[in-house]
């Protein structure tokens, strides 16, 4: 273990107060006085944090390094759910809402620790009784619903290993992943409600699990209560109602696996993104209690994910139930039934802490102000932002019209593969509009050249993290070559494929993706995976999808499609291929353009030249081209 030097960092939790006035920028030197101590004693900082949280038996050592391969807590032994629920029990917390549901129509649920604590320790139990094992996969594919995180839990409870996903995805989407990770069980919903509309889940959860003998059980929450289950199929409140016993934690070593979460890569198949129990319990504890400078009693705290998607796993579930918060889980359209819901929830809860992606602030900007005007927003203290940059007009109308020019806008930079925010824009330091912001405390973050030179400010460059850091990814599931790759772009260091620069004073802004990447609406989809989507349809030879600038969603998805002989181009047959992209992958990876071409730039060897349909779409030079293609 490292030194164990009472790091005035340890002050930073007084220091935040939320009682404070927020925008005061005297804390600006702090930040790096704060941040220079903690690169002194890394791992004397993660111990003493660590120490903070339960662990059946305290680890030997903090960090074990083997490049590429980090081990962090090495022998600790620990259970994030224990953590989650037993921990707070403990602490007094039985009677506190843990969790509070609320969708569109305004119907809410309220959860105690309590209550979630029976609920998951059952289910827990149940799970084991029907055979799931440490170290079996469980898939769920549910709602943004108190469900969902009742599964997350109890996987974790018993060790098992949870992958959650989007309910956003169809059919093919869900069976690649079930393909990978091959689940004992798949957990998942009749339905879940989007737009006045319920959306069916439990179909599409049957046809994926028919071709895979392996799946023994699909778990049902049977919304509607009508539904007949078949066979192998279990009812989830069945399963709890009917348990009686309690699982107890298991005692799980702190590098054991926790979770996989599918994420797009260059190729057509997602990565299975590994995340560890100890590592991943602390980092996602810690940042989420500093960042956005929470008063874990009593703040009402809400991220507007979904428990699908990283920023769900890690700041609706674990970093605040680690925490012993309030946190806000909302399944809907975030304009529906009118564009005032998310500010009517605030106001009606008192949101404190209010956590969003810049697309849903910039369509909240074209309804105009009349609709958070409206409402009584002054209970808002501080404002966070994630999934892609947020421009400067976003960032000031987000400051001005929803945080009353109060509250700090905390921008955070991350990924599935870093478990936790890395680059943020801390509360207490000065405000720079456009940058995603400096690292947290200990983690070194770099924008290099090809070779791992560091650049001078404002030169563009490749966004680099030099150490390892405790809620990394510690793999891809199934494809150590595809983990490997990460440390191996830029040798020596992690590269997370952003590009970036960095100006005088260290503030990174983040400037897009390096590879055939995009971010729509803050979802990152591949473009060969809507391309192989794309190609189902009978009448498609081949496609190439490239990403252009969108006012509101940060990139609108361009297909360019060839058609078989003889087919005749249509705006039916647009609409066709639309639906086939819906049906197989899922409404977000539907293009929002499609072009008939004859046939597609390719390289010598056959490759689509992305680059180059995208520089003809923009308008580019062609002497941009060149160097481009380079
Ligand atoms: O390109 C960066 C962008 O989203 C990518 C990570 O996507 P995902 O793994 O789905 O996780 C999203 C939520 C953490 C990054 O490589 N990105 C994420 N946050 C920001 C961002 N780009 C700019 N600013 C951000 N705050």
């Amino acid at each position: 273990m490292g030194k164990d030097k009472d790091l005035n960092l340890f002050k930073l939790n007084e220091v935040i107060l939320p009682k404070e006035e927020c925008k005061k920028r005297a804390y600006f030197e702090s930040y790096e006085e704060l941040y220079r101590q903690s690169l002194e004693d890394k791992e004397g900082f993660w111990a003493k944090i660590a120490s903070e949280l339960h662990w059946f038996r305290k680890w030997d050592k903090v960090l074990e390094w083997k490049y590429p391969y980090a081990k962090w807590f090495v022998g600790g032994k620990t259970n994030l759910c224990y953590n989650c629920l037993d921990r707070n029990l403990e602490k007094g917390l039985r009677n506190k809402v843990a969790l509070l549901y609320v969708n569109e129509r305004e119907e809410e649920r309220k959860i105690t620790y309590g209550e979630l604590y029976e609920h998951v320790g059952r289910f827990a139990q149940a799970l084991r009784d029907l055979g799931v094992e440490k170290g079996d996969r469980v898939l769920i594919y549910m709602p943004n619903t108190p469900e969902a995180v009742i599964a997350m839990l109890a996987c974790a409870r018993i060790g098992a290993i949870h992958s959650v996903v989007f309910a956003g995805f169809s059919r093919d989407a869900l069976k690649t992943r079930i393909e990978d990770a091959k689940p004992k069980v798949v957990i998942t919903a009749t339905h879940t409600i989007r737009r006045g509309k319920e959306i069916d889940l439990l179909n599409t959860a049957r046809s994926a699990v028919e071709d895979y003998p392996f799946v023994k059980y699909l778990v049902v929450w049977n919304r509607k209560g009508n539904v007949e289950l078949k066979e192998n199929e279990r009812g989830f409140y069945q399963l709890i109602k009917e348990q009686n016993r309690i699982a107890p934690a298991e005692v799980l070593d702190s590098e054991d696996p926790l979770f996989i979460l599918y994420t797009s890569g260059t190729t057509g198949k997602p990565k299975g993104i590994l995340h560890s129990v100890g590592g991943y319990m602390v980092g996602t504890y810690i940042t989420t209690k500093w960042n956005f400078n929470v008063d874990t009693q009593n703040d009402v705290y809400w991220c507007t994910a979904d428990v699908g998607w990283i920023t769900g796993h890690s700041y609706i579930v674990y970093g605040p139930l680690l925490n012993g918060m309030t946190t806000i889980l909302y399944e809907g359209a975030p304009n529906y039934p009118d564009p005032g819901i998310w500010w009517r929830l605030v106001q009606r809860y008192r949101v404190n802490i209010f956590y969003t992606a810049p697309t849903a602030i910039r369509m909240f900007m074209r309804y105009g102000e009349e609709y958070p005007k409206k409402y009584d927003l002054s209970s808002l203290k501080v404002l966070g932002s994630v999934g892609e940059p947020i421009n400067p007009e976003a960032w000031e109308w987000y400051y001005r019209i929803i945080g009353g020019e109060r509250c700090p806008i905390v921008d955070t930079w991350w990924q599935t593969e870093t478990g936790m925010h890395i680059l943020l824009t801390w509360a207490h330091t000065k405000a720079k509009p456009g940058y995603a912001g400096r690292p947290f405390f200990t983690v070194e973050v770099d924008v290099v050249d090809k070779n791992g030179n560091s650049l001078p400010p404002n030169h563009v460059g490749l966004l680099v993290i030099k150490a390892p850091w405790p809620s990394m990814l510690r793999n891809v599931w199934g494809n150590p070559e595809r983990y490997e790759k990460y440390w191996n772009i830029v040798p020596g260091y992690y590269c997370p494929e952003d590009l970036a620069s960095k100006d005088e004073e260290g503030f990174i802004t983040i400037l897009g993706r390096t590879d055939d990447v995009l971010n729509v609406a803050g979802h990152r989809i591949g473009t060969a995976e809507v391309e192989s989507a794309i190609i189902e349809h009978p009448s498609v030879v081949e496609s190439a999808v490239i990403g252009k600038p969108d006012d509101i969603k940060g990139q609108r998805i361009k297909a360019f499609v060839v058609l078989k002989l003889g087919v005749k181009p249509s705006g039916e047959l647009k609409e066709e291929i639309r639906k086939t992209v819906r049906e197989v992958l899922g409404p977000i990876a539907v293009p929002d353009e499609i072009e008939f071409v004859e046939k597609l730039p390719k390289t010598r060897s056959g490759k689509i030249m992305r680059r180059l349909l995208r520089a003809k779409e923009l308008g580019m030079e062609v002497g941009d081209l060149s160097t481009l293609e380079d």
